[in-house]
């Protein structure tokens, strides 16, 4: 094994909102809390479980506080939930979230089309979202979208996705989270993104987070794995999009990274049966195949 890679890795689990927040079926709050529930007993340890943006904006996510009123908190299981602003962390809070997540884009376009903000201005508004996390003890995650391109910008410069990771990181999140929302990158340029922003925020504190629409994504965990990042995103049965970025895929199937990540002798701690069924449940629910080559493998077994 090539001792330049991490001994354990932790998958945080965003299909019950990155996925579902662009499916068009609508799998109802009933299964969005079922789906949560089957995830938190693989042994998963992060499971992103909604997001209290507006519903205007977002409507698949309209039911964030019943969902997160109805799930079976599991020990050891952490719910983060995305808050855009005060109000978004605010209602989190009134419905029981004990670990949120704050997110930005290192392309300014992008981020005024997901948020109606520009870049500085959303990090003004996650001031006093990280204030009053700090004095409730509740745990912040920084998101940067577009780390390797942008839908309406193209290119972005490595010292955007550099300066709006720090600047997250800074304000006093805990981890940050670079994410390919287009899943345009490739390994050489994803390592050297990483590379670049471990300049100036630990490695401890990164995680990647790919979008798998050219097909790259597992190529470029593993380089970004080489690198010493060991926090990947990804969401069971590939669920999903982002619905600021036409044409993106889901993220990264989970089934499939830990498939890889166990080959590769690294630890997640994650049932990969348990984790492949619950893959091809949702897959039912939303009415097609899993998009998980291992999950398909896995049942044909
Ligand atoms: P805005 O319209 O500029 O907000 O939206 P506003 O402050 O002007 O308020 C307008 C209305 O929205 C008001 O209601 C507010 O109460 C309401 P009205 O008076 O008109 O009835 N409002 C809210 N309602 C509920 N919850 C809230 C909230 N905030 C305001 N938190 C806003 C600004 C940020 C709210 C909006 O643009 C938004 O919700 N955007 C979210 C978009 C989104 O969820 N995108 C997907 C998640 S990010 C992602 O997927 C990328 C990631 O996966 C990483 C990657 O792949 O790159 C993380
Ligand atoms: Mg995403």
């Amino acid at each position: 094994m090539n001792s330049l890679l991490p001994v354990n890795v932790r998958i945080v689990e965003v299909g019950p909102r990155d996925g579902l927040q662009n499916e068009k079926t609508d799998i109802g709050t009933a299964a969005k809390i079922e789906l949560i529930d089957r995830l938190s007993q693989t042994g998963l340890r992060t499971v992103e479980a909604t997001a209290f943006v507006s519903p205007k904006w977002v409507p698949q996510m309209a039911d964030a506080a019943e969902v997160l009123a109805g799930i079976r908190r599991a020990p050891g299981v952490a719910y983060p939930v995305l808050t855009p602003n005060l109000q978004g962390y605010e209602r989190a809070r009134a419905a029981g979230a004990g670990e949120v997540a704050v997110f930005t884009a290192a392309s300014e376009a992008f981020n005024r089309r997901n948020t109606n903000a520009g870049i500085d201005e959303s990090l003004e508004r996650f001031a006093p979202v990280l204030e009053r996390a700090k004095a409730d003890g509740v745990k912040v995650r920084g998101y940067v979208s577009t780390v390797l391109g942008c839908p309406y910008q193209g290119d972005v410069p490595l010292a955007d996705v550099v300066r709006v990771s720090k600047a997250l990181f800074d304000m006093g999140c805990f981890e940050i989270s670079l994410g390919d929302t287009i899943g345009i990158g490739t390994p050489g340029k994803a390592r050297a993104m990483l590379r670049a922003v471990a300049q100036e925020v630990p490695m401890a504190a990164l995680a990647v987070h790919f979008h798998d629409t050219y097909g790259q994504a597992l190529a470029n965990i593993l380089a970004c794995l080489e690198e010493g990042v060991a926090v990947v995103d990804s969401a069971v049965s590939g669920a999903g999009g982002c619905p600021y970025a036409k044409g993106a895929t889901g993220n990264v199937a989970s089934e499939d990274v830990v498939y890889m990540l166990e080959g590769l002798g690294i630890h997640t701690g994650v049932d990969l049966a348990a984790l492949a069924d619950t893959g091809r449940w949702l897959a039912g629910l939303l009415g097609r195949e899993t998009s998980s080559r291992a999950g398909k493998a896995l049942s044909s077994r």
